[in-house]
């Protein structure tokens, strides 16, 4: 379904995000026809740069960013015909009417800030002072918002000086993922999940994030933040929310958003023997976190572990582990849901556990499985076995060979069309920053240290032992 015209205004758009993410997702969209002819892209930012050069930045970007079946010189002159770019000065004056000629009044203007959020407040005050933004004007803001409550909070009020909340599109691109959209679907469209998704049927929920790739390179902005603030406070929250939420009564925006306001409202501070946080040591794939960090004293998690306790009256007794790390055996990201045994079992039981699993996979290979305990085949008797009812979404759904459209392209799109249903809402996220301050803040005061885990590992012993303790076990990462 194409959008309405628009046009998008792209603050950093020399820089990493904009090459990796944003301006693919664009051209990904303009391939699908999503992007109307007259819909432009202006990138802004410091570097002085004529057209030109800003529309070879694009196709660089685009040459080594998307995959060679979409791009065809062709598509890519056309997209890039509708580039262009202007040079302005965040903090100074410079630029800002020149962008005031060249978007237009009947468009839906969007304005992108890919940049540090020291700047959210002085861009949104310009384009405001300018008469550059509008009613029909929205503003999209990339992570980290914040590092904590108080950082948050300012910048949720600098913001609100210029724009209402309504205008403001906060992007946590989990929320994009495929899968996570649909465990909404699954939730709430199938009358088989919901009767059982509480403490009655469910015995706990563990939520995996695991990365190979180290922090080299970011590791001036990865040393400050740890895998609290880069991963659990963000993505690993919004998982939690969307398992744990109760169902909302519309699929609208703000219905959503109270209702994960709700979850992070519900959770339990916690405590230190619910938390296991790690640093990756030297390893065959490359140094350790404290070199990648150019720190040797650093006590900063480059993965953690958490035992969550949601205080409602659904979750009453189901833990939530949390587990999220760089430099572990494999990429994965998954949601698994285990439900209790049956109350009462008819048969012999043989080797491991009967019990139901269903699990979300957001990456790699999106999909969901549900294993169902059924009886082996073959005469030697009433043996049961778990096997998956697998469900790979490119295999069940996607015509042969097509991609799954990245989170942005979905974000993106949605920022034009007026949907914020996946963008987090500025109480959202102060709730989760005040969930998150006091759990850093205790292991600052205790310089507590974390303990040391193998490149290529599923993170420290102690992370096994925080299910260990509870009679539990993390799903292997391979498998
Ligand atoms: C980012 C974090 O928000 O998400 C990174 O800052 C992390 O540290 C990344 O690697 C993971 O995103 P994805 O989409 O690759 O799973």
């Amino acid at each position: 379904i194409p959008v309405d015209d628009f046009d998008l205004v792209l603050f950093g758009a020399t820089g990493d995000l904009a090459a990796r993410k944003i301006l693919p997702s664009l051209y990904r969209r303009f391939v699908a026809g999503q992007m109307p002819e007259s819909a432009r892209v202006i990138g802004a930012a410091r570097s002085k740069m004529d057209d030109k050069s800003f529309r070879k930045l694009v196709r660089d970007a685009l040459a080594e960013f998307v995959s060679e079946a979409k791009r065809d010189k062709k598509t890519i002159d056309a997209f890039v015909a509708q580039c262009s770019y202007i040079a302005i000065d965040a903090k100074g004056e410079g630029g800002w009417e020149q962008l005031k000629e060249a978007v237009r009044d009947e468009a839906v203007k969007a304005f992108y800030f890919s940049v540090a959020p020291a700047l959210f407040g002085p861009l949104a005050e310009r384009l405001r002072s300018y008469g550059i933004a509008c009613e029909n004007s929205r503003l999209v803001v990339e992570k980290p918002f914040g590092v904590d409550l108080e950082s948050a909070r300012q910048l949720n009020a600098d913001l609100a000086a210029s724009f209402d909340e309504h205008q403001i599109y906060r992007i946590d691109h989990f929320l994009g993922k495929e899968t996570v959209q649909n465990l909404m679907a699954v939730r709430f469209a199938n009358v088989m999940f919901e009767p059982l998704w509480n403490s009655r049927y469910i015995d706990h929920v563990q939520i995996t994030v695991a990365e190979t790739v180290g922090v080299g390179g970011r590791g001036a902005y990865y040393d400050k933040s740890g895998a609290m603030r880069d991963m659990v406070q963000n993505h690993l929250m919004q998982l939690l929310c969307l398992t744990a939420m109760e169902p909302p009564n519309h699929f609208d925006a703000d219905m959503l958003r109270d209702e994960k306001l709700k979850v992070i409202r519900a959770l339990d501070p916690l405590t230190p023997a619910e938390i296991v946080r790690g640093q990756y040591r030297e390893g065959p794939d490359g140094p350790s976190y404290v070199e990648d960090a150019e720190n040797p004293e650093s006590r900063t998690e480059s993965f953690i572990a958490l035992k969550i306790a949601v205080s409602n009256w659904r979750w009453k007794g189901v833990p939530f582990y949390l587990r999220t790390g760089k430099r572990m055996s494999r990429r994965l990201s998954e949601i698994v849901v285990q439900f209790k045994e049956t109350p009462h079992s008819i048969f012999d039981r043989t080797e491991g556990s009967p019990a139901n699993t269903l699990t979300i996979r957001l990456q790699p290979d999106e999909g969901m499985d549900l294993s169902v305990t059924i009886k082996e085949p073959g005469p030697g008797g009433m043996r049961l076995v778990n096997v998956p009812l697998d469900m790979t979404f490119a295999d069940a759904l996607g015509p042969q060979g097509e991609e799954i459209p990245d989170a942005y392209e979905r974000l993106i799109m949605d920022v034009i069309r007026g949907d914020q249903t996946l963008f987090m809402r500025g109480d959202e996220v102060e709730a989760a920053w005040a969930w998150t301050d006091p759990i850093i803040e205790g292991w600052v005061e205790r310089r507590a240290q974390p303990y040391k885990y193998a490149q290529g590992s599923s993170g420290p012993e102690e992370a096994l032992m925080l299910m260990h303790r509870d009679g539990r076990r993390w799903r292997e990462l391979e498998e």
